[in-house]
Formats: C-alpha cells, structure tokens, sequence
C-alpha cells in the first residue's frame, strides 16, 4: 500500500443529502482528505453555507447545487455543473434518503413509492449520471452508496416496510453495478450504517422506545456520530480500497451480530 493511499488531492466528489447530517460529515471527510466536494440537496441554501464553510476550514474547492435525486435532468446538469467547475468527476456519494414509519397494512401507495423513488431510483439515478460521466473520463472512478443496516436486517419495533425494501435494493444494485462496470475500473460499494444520531433519528432517540429497543439491541449502547462514518467513506473513495468492489460495509456499533 502507498504511504498516502487514503489522499484524495486532485480528485473530484459530490454527495446527495449533503446539507446536513451523514452526507454534510462525507463530504467534510472527503475534503479533509484534500478532494475537491460538491454538495448537492434539495435544500440549496443549507449547502451553500455548508459548501462555504467547509472551503475556508479545508482550502479545498467547494460547489453546492440544488438537485432531486428523483430527477433524472436535475442531476445531469448537477454533473455537467460539477465537470464543468472540478474538470472532472472521481468519487459520488449517493447519500439522499428518507424514511416513513407507517405499518404496512396502512401505507398508501403514494407512500410507499415515495420512499422508493428516492432511496431506491435516487440512488439508481445518480449511479447513472455519475457512472456515465466516469466512463467517459476513462479513468475509473469510486461510487458509494449509503444504504442501511435494514437493508439486512428489520428494524423493531417501527414498522418501516419501504424503507427496509429500499435499502435492500440498494445493496443488491450496488452488487450489479459493481459487476456491470468493473471493466471501467468503476467501484461501487455501499456503506449501511446503524442508528446514526441525525435529524431522521433525534427527537426519536430521545424517547424511552428508542433507549428500550434501538440502544439495547446495539452491543455498543449508543447511537453513532456523523463524523464516525468519515473513514468509511474516504476509504471506499480512495486507493486504500481498490480491490473492493460490491461490497457493503456495516457500521452499526454491532447491532447485526445480535
Ligand atoms: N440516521 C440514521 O440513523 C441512518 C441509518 C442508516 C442509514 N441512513 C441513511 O443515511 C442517509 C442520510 O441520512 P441522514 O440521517 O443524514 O438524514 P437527514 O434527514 O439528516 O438528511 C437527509 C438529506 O437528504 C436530503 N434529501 C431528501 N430528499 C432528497 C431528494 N429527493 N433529493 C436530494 N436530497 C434530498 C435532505 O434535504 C437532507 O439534507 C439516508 O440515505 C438514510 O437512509 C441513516
């Protein structure tokens, strides 16, 4: 292994849901380890002072742009934008999600296909867009997907169907991806995390429901940190990684031994 394997100087990275939470902490790892980083959300005003602040504490180069992962010419342009300003595209994140607790048996199909479009095409979208761009370029690249540990195990007791379903998706198109565009020297690889204390968790991590299930059933007791997902992400984006491909990589305080 080379003695700066892990740096991404001169490499070029979007996320999607990089506003806040795990995908705001990517893309500050991502630029800590010298990449440039473009921020993409439906809530552009969030990544424009996260894109900011991240270029004056990393004096690395930073661009935030309004995109929908459920659309497909959104995140084109988002792409043709990030070519245009970075040179290039090495490393995408595709991060965006959302989650519904709703019991199966009540769930619209409005709902359902809402979770869906987002977690599961989303990520479908923008492995296309970014994939394209990459073969293009000829020089290979690095795409990670965040999925979830539901998409290995269930989740109790919140009912949550479409989520667990989606992320099972993403794990299974992760693997085809990653044997589609091998011959491009294209890595596609996920990263499920366990209960991460985010917006989607907080208020929910605060309640008795969530100390008697969620930390008990995690051997490690505690929900994880943003930042704590940081050497995941810039190992799966960097050359420390480049005989891994299809895989997916757990981070859960232990919640799936159990
Ligand atoms: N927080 C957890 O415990 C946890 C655990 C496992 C997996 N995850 C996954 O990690 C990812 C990030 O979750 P988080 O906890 O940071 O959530 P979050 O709600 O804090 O952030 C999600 C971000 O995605 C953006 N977003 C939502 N819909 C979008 C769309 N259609 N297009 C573009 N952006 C969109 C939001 O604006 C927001 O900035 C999700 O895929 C989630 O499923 C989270």
């Amino acid at each position: 292994m080379g003695e700066n394997s892990f740096c991404l100087k001169g490499k070029a990275a979007a996320v999607t849901g990089g506003a806040q939470g795990l995908g705001l902490a990517m893309a500050e790892a991502l630029a800590k380890a010298r990449a440039s980083v473009a921020l993409l959300d439906i809530n552009v005003e969030k990544c424009q002072t996260e894109a900011e602040r991240i270029r004056s504490e990393c004096g690395v180069e930073t661009l935030a742009l309004r995109a929908d992962v459920r659309k497909l010419d959104e995140m084109e342009a988002a792409v043709a934008q990030i070519v245009e300003r970075f040179g290039k595209l090495d490393i995408f994140v595709n991060n965006a999600g959302v989650c519904k607790n709703i019991k199966a048996e009540e769930m619209t199909l409005e709902e359902w296909q809402e979770v869906i479009d987002i977690n599961l095409t989303g990520v479908f979208i923008g492995s296309q867009v970014a994939g394209k761009q990459m073969i293009k370029q000829g020089s290979g690249g690095s795409i990670i997907n965040i999925a979830s540990m539901s998409g290995s195990i269930v989740n109790v007791p919140q009912p949550q169907c479409s989520y667990n379903a989606s992320k099972a998706g993403v794990i299974h198109l992760t693997k085809s991806l990653a044997s589609e565009w091998a011959q491009y020297n294209i890595r596609v690889n996920s990263i499920s995390p366990g209960y991460m204390k985010t917006a989607m968790t907080e208020k929910t991590l605060e309640t008795d429901m969530a100390k008697d299930w969620w930390l008990r059933l995690t051997p490690m007791g505690r929900p994880g940190l943003p930042h704590e997902l940081g050497g995941a992400v810039v190992f799966l984006a960097s050359d420390a990684s480049s005989f891994m491909t299809g895989a997916d990589l757990i981070i859960d305080g232990g919640y799936t031994v159990w």
